[in-house]
């Protein structure tokens, strides 16, 4: 899909330090660059290009409504290939490539991110090894919930997967990690959770947290096993979803409360992956076609077996009409529980021959 640049154009990546530059002023620049007639002269117009973009009371950086954000590093890299060009014809072929992203937006699948900027996304994460050493503790995120998302998971997810006003669904809701990112980036998410404590302390949370988008973030207390959420997305104005998040317990590695509905109270795995096919037909008729829904699991050991829990379910969530699009293997830091008995798991591992678990999974998968 591609389409005109909105007037106040968000940064690609918030996170990292930005240069606004005025768009028509940088336009011109590079139009003035393209009518150079030597590569000769094109060069130092490139250098003389560079000192007004690092000089911020110069009249490029000056910008008012029509701003456009570069990551400083990532628009000096596209002038040095520029000025590196070794024909006037390729340096005006990566002239005019900057000059169109200028003007013109090529937007991934599903996304807002534009493909002619791509350079710029480079907090987005694009291999199947996710090695995340620092959860994001900004803001009202916390690590005191028993098995809650690193904030990076949702995120990446959200941003990857979904345009901004879109709609997010989190059947698993826990402490509201998704409620949260979904609401930092713009969209609009629901989060069903059982435990009504949880349901406070996400309105809390939420409530702590001075929203930058005016989108939705709401949480209702029940069982996502018998929630209807067409009907859900209805009260809130919406027709349908364009993301599930699923994090369900790892069936009973983590008792989250003593419900039977609870899906770590399921009497066997048998059971649980019962559970989640209900779940998973419910969520689709909500799901537009073509869009994606991570599960992310991990496995469990019984009577000394290690049982691949993640990919049963995965086989799962894929015969209830979803392709399978990546298997990505995420680390995990030591939850609360294991926290402190580092040394007594290694032991146990050594003495009874098997490995202690450093991985969970994601699973992305689309609707068909
Ligand atoms: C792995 S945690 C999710 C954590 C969440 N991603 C976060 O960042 O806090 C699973 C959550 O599912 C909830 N849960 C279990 N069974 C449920 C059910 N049938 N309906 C709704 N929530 C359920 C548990 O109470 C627990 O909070």
């Amino acid at each position: 899909m591609t389409g005109h640049a909105p007037s106040a154009q968000l940064p690609p990546n918030a996170d990292s330090p930005q240069w606004q530059i005025d768009r028509a002023t940088f336009a011109a620049a590079l139009d003035a660059l393209l009518d150079m007639p030597t590569l000769a002269d094109l060069r130092i117009g490139v250098a003389k290009l560079r000192r007004r973009l690092a000089d911020p009371d110069d009249r490029l950086r000056q910008s008012g409504d029509d701003a456009i954000h570069f990551t400083p590093e990532v628009l000096q890299a596209e002038l040095d290939q520029i000025a590196a060009a070794r024909t006037l014809e390729r340096a005006r072929y990566y002239l005019s490539r900057l000059r169109r992203s200028l003007t013109a937006q090529r937007f991934a699948p599903a996304s807002d991110i534009d493909l002619y900027r791509w350079k710029e996304y480079d907090d987005i994460l694009t291999d199947s090894l996710w090695l995340i050493e620092r959860r994001d503790n900004s803001g009202v995120h916390r690590a005191d919930y028993w098995g809650n998302f690193v904030p990076q998971i949702p995120r990446q997810f959200i941003r990857r997967y979904t345009r901004p006003g879109e709609w997010v669904i989190d059947p698993f809701a826990g402490s509201g990690t998704t409620l949260i990112e979904a609401r930092r980036l713009g969209r609009h998410a629901i989060g069903i959770e059982l435990q009504a404590q949880m349901v406070d302390h996400v309105h809390q949370l939420l409530a702590a947290e001075p929203p930058t988008h005016p989108t939705i973030a709401a949480i209702e207390q029940g069982d996502s096993l018998e929630t209807d959420f067409q009907a859900l997305l209805a009260r809130y104005g919406a027709t349908s979803a364009q993301l599930v998040l699923l994090h369900p317990p790892y069936h009973d590695i983590i008792r989250f409360s003593s419900d039977p509905r609870d899906l770590s109270n399921a009497p066997t795995i048998t059971d649980f992956l019962n559970r989640l096919k209900l779940l998973t037909e419910r969520l689709a008729a909500a799901l537009d076609r073509g869009r994606y829904l991570a599960l992310v699991i991990g496995d469990t050991y019984r009577r000394g077996e290690w049982y691949p829990l993640g990919f049963q379910a995965m086989e799962t969530i894929r015969a209830c009409g979803f392709s399978l699009k990546s298997i990505i293997v995420k680390n995990f830091t030591d939850t609360l529980g294991k926290r402190g008995s580092a040394e007594l798991w290694r032991y146990r591992a050594l003495a009874g021959g098997f490995y202690v678990f450093k991985h969970e999974y994601i699973f992305l998968l689309r609707r068909r």
